[in-house]
């Protein structure tokens, strides 16, 4: 059973950016979390159907930030050094997006197939020399995998396995692909940071699990898998890279001192949960106030980095343009575009400088080094950071 833990309301799709005819046909999808009381999973209670979510017009790129990019290249590099050895070892990646990790496994000459939702993203993988497919990773996807192209050394996934509700699917189509001896590595947002930061704007329509080892164990083992490695990863805030082996084939290791960790942080414990949602009242009143008391000093203030958190933030907390009257971001697949729901316009980091607002609230906050560096002149100019997390403050 799932018992509720925070209810966010109706809230649109978090990546359907609008063009300003498209406003009457936005749709809005219930948006709240809970724990499963057997096996401490933290998963949405409603799914959002997924192709409301991706599809060809899908607007997020891998490739936007730098830190990324290199992140995804060391851990192309991590896989064909440990586990694509073989001659003609085949990785698979699920939601290969633009090709972040595969182009630097096409150029090593590995043999590789990306598989995406969104046909806009392949389009932009197939330009760098990947080979990828147009389709929704399931069971029946894999089998037909499994035939045309024989079994995968390595399925990799990231920011992806947790945005899709039916994992036993998921799984079976792992099963049916992976080798003998194959494994299956994923990363994606940690419940354990989500909760010790109060990143609450980690809740949104895809990321329908917020993984824990503790949970993602008790998933290996319900599905026929077995979790062998968890490492932390400082990536979007703090994730968490797993790796799953069939039973018995690879050496269990470090995941006792984690699962140590999460007991002291209490990430099963109802007392937990209700911290973390009166931090999130408590969070969405002070930056209101704040926003409010700027505005009637006749301050400026400018989004930046039009996220997909910053959906569940402006939805949530009822920010709109009288607040915040543009956001600035780096992908031209949402400038022009409106916020879901809060209808913010977007534009282009140009006018981020013609001239800089006096504030800038931090959407991509898990970019912070990267923007913060990028955007030192604007700090020197006399223009302030806002953050909403952990807690709202002024750099
Ligand atoms: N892996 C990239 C990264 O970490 O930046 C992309 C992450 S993006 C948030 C999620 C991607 O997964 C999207 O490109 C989406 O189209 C794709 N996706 C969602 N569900 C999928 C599924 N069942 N099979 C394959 N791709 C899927
Ligand atoms: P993400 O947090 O889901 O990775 O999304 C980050 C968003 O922020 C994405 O739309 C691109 C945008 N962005 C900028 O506008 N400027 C930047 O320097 C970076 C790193 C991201």
């Amino acid at each position: 059973m799932v018992e509720e833990k925070f209810d966010f309301g109706n809230q649109p799709v978090s990546n359907a950016f609008l063009r300003a005819d498209e406003l009457r046909e936005e749709e809005f999808f219930w948006l709240a979390v809970g724990i499963c009381t057997s096996c401490g999973m933290v998963q949405l209670m409603q799914e959002t159907p997924r192709t409301r979510m991706f599809h060809e017009n899908y607007p997020y790129r891998s490739c936007s930030s730098s830190i990324m990019r290199k992140h995804f290249e060391r851990t192309a590099l991590h896989l064909m050094e440990t586990e694509l050895t073989g001659p003609g070892d085949l990785i698979v990646e699920i939601g290969c997006n633009d090709g972040v990790l595969l182009k630097a496994v096409a150029d090593a000459g590995v043999r590789h197939l990306g598989i995406d939702a969104s046909a806009g993203a392949v389009e932009v993988a197939r330009a760098k020399g990947v080979r990828a497919k147009v389709e929704f990773f399931e069971e029946s996807t894999a089998a037909r995998l499994r035939e045309e192209h024989g079994p995968a050394k390595v399925i990799f996934s990231a920011n992806t396995f947790s945005h899709i509700a039916y994992i036993g699917s998921v799984l079976a189509g792992v099963d049916r692909l992976l080798a003998d001896d194959g494994v299956f590595v994923f990363e994606d947002r940690y419940l354990g940071d989500i909760i010790a930061h109060n990143y609450f704007d980690q809740i949104y329509d895809e990321h329908f699990y917020l993984f824990s080892v503790r949970s993602v164990t008790a998933m290996a083992e319900r599905f026929g898998f077995e979790l062998v490695e968890a490492e932390r990863l400082p990536v979007h805030g703090g994730s968490m890279r797993y790796k799953f082996a069939r039973p018995g084939r690879r050496r269990v290791s470090g995941l006792d001192d984690l699962l140590e960790q999460e007991d002291r942080l209490g990430l099963t414990r109802p007392e937990t949960f209700e911290r973390f949602g009166a931090n999130i009242d408590r969070i969405r009143r002070d930056l209101v106030a704040l926003l409010r008391d700027l505005r009637a000093q006749g301050k400026t203030v400018a989004g930046y980095g039009a996220t997909s958190r910053s959906t569940t933030v402006t939805n949530f907390c009822g920010i709109g343009p009288d607040l915040i009257p543009f956001v600035s971001d780096t992908t031209p697949e949402k400038q022009g575009r409106l916020t879901p729901g809060s209808h913010i316009p977007v534009h282009a980091p140009d006018r981020f400088a013609a001239p800089y607002p006096d504030y800038a609230l931090l959407f991509a906050w898990n970019h912070a080094d990267e923007i913060l560096a990028k955007e030192r002149r604007f700090h020197d100019a006399g223009g302030r950071w806002i953050f909403y997390v952990p807690d709202v403050h002024i750099v």
